[in-house]
């Protein structure tokens, strides 16, 4: 498969042929009650299309504001991160949105539904911010994949925490990101609930080639990934390696 030919060649420092997320020396600091705080220093990472890369650490360690950063929702203080080759810090909020709703699905740990409306309509959102008229149509797909087509005219409080996460992954890749970015997505769930949760992000990676960004403090759960690395006081302390590259 062309897929795993691509994942154990080539240098993963050289060429940006089918790197899809490239950050150099990402930094980001704010200014707190007691002076200038740093969340996370001198940060790299690359992650090639189709590969899975989970971003390990414990709570504080940074990975939220990560993940933010990676998916150009914030900006560093210093650094430089591409997406699909865009420099985020040369493009300006509009144009950084853009990329988002073309490139990018998000799930979250607290599931981020909106109340007031339905599953269906929930995942319908994506699309319609798109101005597409398949929105329904779609919609009622990705509910289908994760097995809730009998659950879509339910209201966010009347759905499972299981199930009010299989909504917001149906939400998440039903306009086909190229890239799907999960914080702790089963951080709210009991483990078995979990499990059918991570199994379908992982059958998203393998089936459609959808590149997962995963944060996660579940070593199980990161060692699905093909990489990780983790974060401690938002350092790097295990540098991301690719797989059959020499030191
Ligand atoms: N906007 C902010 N202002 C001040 N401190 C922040 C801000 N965002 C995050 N932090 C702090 O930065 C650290 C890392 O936070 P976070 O990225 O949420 O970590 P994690 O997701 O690994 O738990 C924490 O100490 C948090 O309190
Ligand atoms: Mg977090």
């Amino acid at each position: 498969m062309s897929g795993n030919a691509s994942a154990l060649s080539g240098n993963p420092s050289s060429g940006a042929k089918g790197v899809l997320l490239d950050a150099v020396d990402v930094s980001k600091s704010v200014q707190g009650p007691e002076g200038q705080l740093d969340i996370l220093t001198a940060v790299s990472l690359q992650v090639r299309e189709g590969e899975s890369f989970a971003i390990v650490g414990a709570s504080g360690s940074g990975k939220t504001t990560l993940l933010g950063l990676l998916a150009g929702l914030d900006t560093p203080s210093s650094g430089h991160i591409a997406l699909d080759g865009n420099a985020l810090e040369r493009i300006d909020e509009e144009a950084r949105a853009d990329l988002r709703r073309r490139l990018v699905g998000f799930v979250f740990q607290s599931f981020h539904l909106l109340p007031a409306l339905t599953a269906e309509e929930n995942v319908m959102l994506p699309l319609e911010l798109e101005g597409r008229d398949d929105a329904r149509a779609r919609a009622r797909e990705a509910l289908e994949a994760v097995e809730l087509s009998a659950r879509r005219r339910h209201y966010p409080a009347q759905l499972s925490g299981g199930e009010q996460q299989r909504v917001a992954i149906a939400r998440a890749f039903v306009h086909s990101p190229r890239l799907l970015f999960a914080d702790e997505p089963t951080g709210n769930l009991d483990q078995r609930t979990g499990q059918h949760v991570s199994d379908l992000l992982f059958s998203l990676n393998h089936d459609h080639r959808t590149t997962l960004i995963l944060v996660t403090h579940d070593p199980k759960l990161a060692a699905r990934c093909a990489r990780q690395i983790t974060l401690d006081s938002g350092r790097v302390v295990l540098a991301p390696r690719a797989p059959a590259v020499a030191p």
